[in-house]
């Protein structure tokens, strides 16, 4: 989704932007800008597509100051037009924002008769607001921004630059991610740790509904009424060598494959020295007070839920159930006496979840958010976090933030159980299944090569296809054919497998790819019964399965794993389905159409 960055005093102001944006293309865009000063001259710069095009206008573009802008489109085309920076009314003020300003069409009518607009933006009637209460009424640059900061509804992050002034850069923010960086002798500011690990490690939060001033070598954060904020900076842990594709050609292959090490990396970080699981006394206690555990998500960290329930509803004993983050935000169901709610998000900065943590936090509900980021958002405003330790995740289809997200539920459904005496418990030897289960990615990845050639066989050219499952298999196989679909554009959905002779099994003809997963020793035998239904009516099947259920005539096999963790090895080879269906199909595996890593507005 949209990315900001910004820089005051540094003479290579351009190269910091455009590196910047490189690092804010995993998120998602479809046009860019930067708007330097501080040279010999301004300059404003956009381009429609890949930030190779904008860089290579670049040339001769030199300052000290500037802000860059990677947009996604929502309110009007991607077009240079539409693309931030915009202007206000004289060219005099420059402004970049991520998020939506929901009373822009009423501000545009109350404020700005006269005004003339380039592009269909929310964004350009911001900056025209501030232009017009600086020019036309005369207030100073910092009145002029809090007066309309104070008329602006909706979700933004805010990078204002005053043309006239190359020293200074305001920014504010409200419901959209964005963060100070501090630099030897300049500053930053951005959208995401990420575009500005380059320069700096050293960063600082900004709240909802502050407004800060930036200079080389200041930085003052107010409210909207003027009064300062106190704010320490903080060291961030990003390691640039984890941003790095190495030798891959894509992302998503490299973070596939990373998956083995992220279960290590997890089993390090919650046992101790003598082995035994370690998850904080107070999430611990936060669980045992709860009645039921409400999880909340959105896209793949739904379904990462979904292959957690079962594991969590038997060894913590508090019933679990899922909710879609952009439904509840605007309709609770009715809720236990003593809920707990639970956020799984990569990100942490997911608008929809947010929407209902806002709403939870007003109502005095205890909150858990599971995330890869900490300091995100999501981690900020709950009361308490549980990290993936999965390192950055770049490529828009997520992969190992889906089977991390599972194994950290794991801890935390053990480490319950442990503290109430729940039997399966204390029997279920999680450092150790965890250990199969990386050893069990290992052999699936050692068989890239077949895998490659039946996907190439059975999904190269087709138009949609099914997978299916029943029980975990069944959680899988949504998660499957959501990231089929993502990223090859087949049309995929994921079914329970006795589902479909209810209506489903109509779309089975000649050749109509399907795909089976098969992990548990009764269900299986169940699922057998609807492959013969769907190739009997001419489906291509292709079977994946677990040692323990499988047969000869198997296509992928794999070792077998204890059952809560099987949806962490058996999504594997479907990421890997996704991964080369993609590839063959002639399509940028990373960068998806439409989609947008970070999704940041609801
Ligand atoms: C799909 C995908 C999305 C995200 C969803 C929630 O591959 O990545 O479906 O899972 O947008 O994002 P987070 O987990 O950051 O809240």
């Amino acid at each position: 989704m949209c990315g900001i960055v910004g820089v005051v005093g540094n003479t290579n102001a351009t190269d910091i932007l455009i590196q910047g944006l490189e690092k804010l293309e995993y998120r998602g865009y479809d046009s860019a800008g930067i708007f330097v000063l501080g040279g010999a001259e301004n300059h404003l710069v956009k381009a429609v597509g890949r930030i190779a095009e904008l860089s290579a206008k670049t040339a001769g573009v030199e300052g000290t100051t500037g802000i860059g802008h990677t947009r996604w489109a929502t309110h009007g085309k991607p077009t240079e037009d539409n693309a931030h920076p915009h202007r206000s009314e004289t060219g005099r003020f420059v402004l970049v924002h991520n998020g939506v300003i929901e009373n822009y069409l009423e501000i545009k009518e109350e404020y700005l008769a006269g005004h003339h607009f380039k592009g269909q933006t929310d964004t350009e009637i911001a900056v025209h607001l501030i232009g017009k209460f600086a020019e036309e009424d005369g207030l100073s640059v910092l009145e002029a921004f809090k007066k309309a900061l104070h008329i602006i509804r909706g979700s933004y992050a805010f990078a204002l630059i005053d043309s006239e002034n190359p020293d200074v850069i305001y920014v504010a923010k409200n419901k959209s991610p964005l963060l100070i960086g501090l630099g030897d002798g300049y500053n930053m500011v951005c959208s995401d740790a990420m575009a500005m690990i380059r320069e700096t490690n050293q960063y600082m939060e900004i709240h909802d509904q502050e407004l800060v001033i930036v200079k080389a070598d200041s930085v003052e954060v107010q409210d909207y009424d003027g009064n300062s904020r106190e704010r320490a900076s903080y060291t961030a842990e990003l390691d640039l060598s984890d941003i790095g594709k190495g030798t891959y050609p894509y992302y998503m292959l490299k973070e596939i494959d990373e998956q083995p090490t992220v279960m290590r990396k997890l089993i390090q970080a919650y046992t101790d020295e003598a082995g035994q699981v370690v998850v904080d006394p107070a999430i611990i206690k936060a669980v045992q007070d709860a009645d039921r555990i409400y999880i909340l998500a959105a896209g793949t960290s739904y379904h990462a839920g979904f292959a957690s329930k079962k594991m969590l509803e038997e060894l913590t004993d508090t019933p679990v159930e899922l909710g879609i983050s952009s439904e509840w935000g605007y309709g609770m169901p009715l809720l236990s006496k003593k809920p707990l709610f639970i956020f799984i998000s990569q990100s942490g900065e997911t608008a929809d979840s947010r929407q209902v943590l806002v709403k939870a936090n007003e109502m005095g509900i205890p909150s858990l958010t599971v995330t890869n980021v900490p300091g995100s958002t999501l981690s900020r405003e709950a009361n308490h976090t549980m990290l993936l330790h999965a390192g950055p995740e770049i490529a828009v289809a997520s992969t190992k933030a889906y089977t991390a997200q599972i194994a950290a539920l794991a801890f935390l459904a053990k480490a319950v159980g442990q503290a109430n005496g729940n039997a399966k418990a204390q029997a279920f030897d999680l450092v150790h299944e965890l250990s199969i289960v990386a050893q069990s990615i290992e052999s699936t990845l050692s068989e890239k090569e077949t895998i490659e050639a039946k996907v190439r066989e059975l999904l190269e050219t087709t138009r949609n296809a099914f997978y299916i499952g029943r029980g975990q298999d069944y959680y899988v196989a949504m998660e499957a054919s959501l990231k089929l679909k993502e990223i090859s554009y087949i049309q995929c959905e994921g079914f329970a497998a006795g589902e479909l002779k209810h209506g489903t099994i109509a779309l089975i003809e000649e050749g109509t790819p399907v795909l089976a997963l098969l992990s548990d020793p009764v269900l299986a035998n169940h699922t057998r019964g609807n492959i013969q239904e769907v190739a009997a009516r001419g489906a291509k099947v292709l079977t994946i399965a677990e040692e323990n259920v499988a047969k000869d005539t198997d296509d992928i096999v794999l070792t077998t794993v204890h059952p809560y963790l099987s949806p962490i090895s058996m999504v594997v080879p479907t990421q890997l389905v996704a991964y080369f269906a993609t590839l063959h199909r002639g399509l940028d595996v990373d960068k998806p159409r439409n989609l947008a890593k970070s999704v940041t507005v609801e």
